[in-house]
């Protein structure tokens, strides 16, 4: 989809469409009104006959609309004025481009972008559209001999904004936006890919491919290399499976010397749950245990679209858990990376033991702040539902800059505490600490086994068991938090682009 900003009168507008908002109480939006001006009342007419509810989602393609340039009319429902807000503004603008995808038309103007959205700023509306318009456009027929239907002839997306003086902040913004919708697809790709084909090497190729493509360097390690490393814990995972495990690492270099954010993502292309199996309901669902992997592979890849002026490490340890004869049992015991001993309780409790690992391996970049993605444990899907990531942090400045992040994308998190009081659930008789904390507070326990080897360093554990993907009926990967951890990012950029101003001068 090819995108660009525009200014100016929407009954003007040469386009295959013209979009604009409607109210449930009927009010035409500013731009709904200047087109109803335009056509001598021919919106308001639709509207008082009731044609046009306004409510949220709805809409309405009119064609030939007197005195109007574009081809055609589509109308949006805002729902209620007064309730109007940002995911009001993200469903309008999906079903606008839903209903544009089954349109004749080959261009439109979205005239959505001109609403106001509480306190928001241009870009944010024009950030927020691309995604919503990337969202809505999606599909994943990859795998299916038969494509869907190309019935869909629109190519090109116009976002209005009200004054010229805006143009030059709405183009920045929609640059950052298809960056950020981009790396979405990447990581939402990646998840919707099985477990045959998205495995381990598949990942590293990805992570080649992403390297080559955008100039970041890439590194694999190899069950040997690991081994010299001492990565116990990671390696007890892949004993049960005939997949070589891997051991991604991504540098992106936007930041001359400055240190290193480091993301860490969780890369089972496969959790079976290993010899404690998990129930078979349903397991199909653990294809997408490398959710975190892709979301990193993902913003790595708007990261470097955007240019950020910041370093970005992004570091995948990956492999399947599976209970092969070789599997590690409940019982055994590792020595991780770290030199911490960890009994094995439960083989399905594995994040964790790739991740420790990998948080120890991290020490070698002094980074700035670590912050580790990952589909850790289905108590957050039980205490956050599918809206809110889970966050735990062992700093508080870190914590609310990812808290914030997360409300300026619409992809939100909600942390939990990280207090010492739950760290005796991870007693272990026979080794440092037992690989599971039991049944009360299981996103808590996860976290704090992971806190035991991020002490170096200020740290951030994002939980997306329940937002990584959706199941029922629309299942498939969301791409979350790819726009949490590009906008924590690029705020970061931002903060660092001002002290080297300050500096300068
Ligand atoms: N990948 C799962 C977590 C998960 C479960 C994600 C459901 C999404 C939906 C993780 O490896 C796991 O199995 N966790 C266990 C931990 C338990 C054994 C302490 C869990 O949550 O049941
Ligand atoms: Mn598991
Ligand atoms: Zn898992």
């Amino acid at each position: 989809m090819e995108f660009e900003i525009i200014c100016g009168s929407p009954a003007k507008q040469p386009a295959g469409c013209v979009v604009a908002g409607v109210f449930e109480e009927g009010k035409l939006s500013a731009a709904a009104e200047l087109l109803d001006s335009a056509a001598k009342k021919f919106l308001t007419g639709i509207v008082r006959r009731g044609d046009m509810n306004g409510k949220a989602g709805a809409s309405l393609l009119l064609h030939e609309v007197p005195g109007i340039a574009a081809e055609r009319v589509l109308l949006v429902g805002l729902g209620k004025q007064r309730e109007f807000g940002a995911k009001e503004y993200r469903t309008a603008v999906g079903a606008a481009v839903r209903r544009l995808g089954d349109a004749g038309a080959k261009d439109a103007a979205l005239y959505l972008t001109e609403l106001s959205v509480g306190k928001r700023d241009v870009a944010w509306n024009v950030r927020q559209a691309t995604l919503a318009a990337q969202d809505a456009l999606y599909r994943f027929d990859k795998l299916k001999s038969k494509k869907e239907e190309q019935r869909r002839r629109l190519a090109k997306l116009c976002f209005a904004v009200a004054r010229r003086t805006d143009k030059a902040t709405a183009e920045a913004a929609l640059a950052e936006g298809v960056a950020i919708a981009a790396g979405m697809e990447l990581a939402r790709d990646l998840g919707n890919l099985p477990g045959n084909i998205c495995t381990p090497s598949y990942l590293a190729d990805q992570a080649r491919q992403l390297g080559k493509a955008h100039r970041l360097g890439v590194d694999v390690l190899d069950r040997a290399d690991m081994e010299k490393l001492g990565m116990n814990t990671l390696l007890s995972v892949a004993r049960g499976s005939h997949e070589p495990p891997k051991f991604i690492v991504l540098r992106y270099n936007g930041g001359g010397s400055a240190k290193p954010v480091v993301l860490v993502g969780k890369g089972i292309t496969f959790d079976s749950g290993g010899i404690s199996l998990k129930p078979g309901l349903e397991m199909d669902e653990m294809k997408y245990d490398m959710s975190g992997a892709g979301s990193v592979l993902g913003t790595l890849k708007a990261a470097a679209l955007m240019k950020l002026p910041l370093n970005v490490v992004g570091v995948i340890p990956s492999t399947e858990n599976m209970p092969g004869g070789s599997a590690t049992k409940p019982g055994d015991v590792v020595t991780s990376m770290s030199g911490q001993t960890v009994e094995i309780l439960n083989t399905d409790a594995e994040g964790r033991l790739i991740l420790c690992d990998a948080l120890t391996y991290v020490q070698r970049f002094e980074p700035d702040c670590v912050v580790d993605i990952a589909t850790l444990t289905g108590a957050c899907v039980i205490a956050l539902g599918h809206v809110a990531t889970g966050l735990l942090a062992n700093d508080d400045e870190l914590a609310l800059e990812l808290l914030a992040a997360g409300d300026d994308a619409q992809d939100r998190a909600w942390r939990l505490p990280l207090w010492d009081d739950y760290r005796e659930q991870l007693k272990s008789n026979f080794a440092d600490m037992a690989n599971i904390g039991g049944r009360p507070a299981g996103t808590i326990t996860a976290a704090c086994f992971l806190s035991r080897f991020a002490e170096a360093y200020r740290w951030g554990h994002l939980d997306i068991a329940g937002t990584a993907w959706r199941s029922g009926q629309e299942k498939g990967a969301t791409g979350r938090p790819v726009p949490l951890l590009s906008h924590f990012l690029i705020a970061r950029a931002r903060r660092a682009s001002k002290a080297a101003g300050r500096k300068r001068k």
